[in-house]
């Protein structure tokens, strides 16, 4: 009896230790902000535009990590990332984690395809080209909403693997997990994406606004946003991004952030939590160059 009363608590133990502990799903509190309209999208009619409203975070990993995942034969541009980023720690590399919603993108005010939300994780200041100053973002998985085949056909066009996802909030760049008398600029903001390998989320997001943008400077990420991304290489994604139309200027003026961010396997190569990261939340414009040669995007 006792023999066997060892063995189910023993069960248990088991079980309870096998069974994923999802971070409890949040409450939200509002799914109906929507992102501002697109300013720019008659201004250049024979360009793609579109707006891309979420959050963007650095996050310091062990540089041999990134050096592990960044194919062995392109640079990383260590020089061009340190210059950016003074305080960064030396022996780490900027992992970019942007969660983000694609609203309104279309060409000359005529939409192209229904705003889709993704997670990016970016791997910046590659030296693609091997000359030494030409900084590109290796992109390998993307986690996008299921439902929208174009975007998926869109990245897999550059070799990327595109990874069906559903996404809490739905259909907005993050959630607000309290409104408060201070306005949207002082509550926490979320994010969770879905995959269909758990029922846990395969990417959280959670953020609190800071009083300051910093202490990576604003410049950091308008650099990284602006960097052509590739995947197989055989051809480039550039968009450009532009932080000073309405969408990011004045009241919308990019908020800085700290917060904590999780990525579950094979996403990064160990299921991991990063805690204390700092980013920005912003809404910007940007006018999207699609497969283009990567030797033409030689010197951005
Ligand atoms: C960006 O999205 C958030 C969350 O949905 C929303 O509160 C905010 O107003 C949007 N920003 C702009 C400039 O539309
Ligand atoms: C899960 O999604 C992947 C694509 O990411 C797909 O290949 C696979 O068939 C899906 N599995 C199920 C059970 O739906
Ligand atoms: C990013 O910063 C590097 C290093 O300062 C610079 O060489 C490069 O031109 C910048 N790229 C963009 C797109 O701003
Ligand atoms: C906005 O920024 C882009 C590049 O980031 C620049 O080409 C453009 O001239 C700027 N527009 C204004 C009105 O300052």
């Amino acid at each position: 009896m006792r023999a066997h009363n060892l063995y189910v608590s023993w069960l248990l133990c088991v079980v309870a230790l096998a069974a994923p502990t999802c971070p409890p799903a949040p409450s939200i509190s509002s799914t109906t902000i929507d992102s501002s309209p697109n300013p720019i999208g008659t201004l250049y009619p024979t360009s793609i535009t579109g707006t891309i409203n979420g959050t963007i975070a650095v996050v310091p990993i062990r540089y041999e990590l990134a050096r592990s995942i960044i194919p062995a034969q392109y640079g990383i541009l260590k020089k061009a990332y340190t210059s950016l980023l003074p305080g960064f720690p030396a022996d780490k590399y900027p992992l970019i984690v942007r969660s983000i919603i694609d609203h309104e993108v279309g060409v000359d005010g005529v939409a192209l395809i229904p705003d889709f939300q993704s997670v990016h994780i970016f791997y910046p200041f590659v030296d693609l080209l091997a000359d030494g100053y030409s900084s590109f973002v290796y992109e390998k998985y993307l986690i996008l909403t299921g439902t929208n085949v174009a975007a998926i056909e869109g990245a897999e066009a550059y070799g990327i693997v595109a990874i069906p996802a559903t996404f809490e909030p739905t259909n907005n760049a993050y959630a607000f997990s309290h409104f408060s008398e201070m306005g949207e600029n002082s509550g926490a903001i979320f994010l969770n994406a879905y995959t269909n390998l758990s029922d846990c989320p395969a990417v959280t997001t959670r953020f609190e606004p800071l009083p300051f943008v910093g202490p990576w400077p604003l410049e950091f990420y308008m650099n990284v946003t602006n960097q052509p991304v590739f995947s197989n290489a055989v051809k480039c994604d550039q968009q450009i991004t532009l932080f000073n139309t309405t969408l990011s200027e004045d009241k919308n003026a990019p908020v800085g952030l700290i917060g904590d961010i999780t990525v579950s396997t094979p996403y990064l190569p160990s299921d991991s939590t990063f805690n204390d990261v700092y980013g920005l939340k912003v809404d910007i414009a940007f006018i999207e160059n699609n497969l283009l040669d990567c030797s033409s995007l030689k010197g951005l």
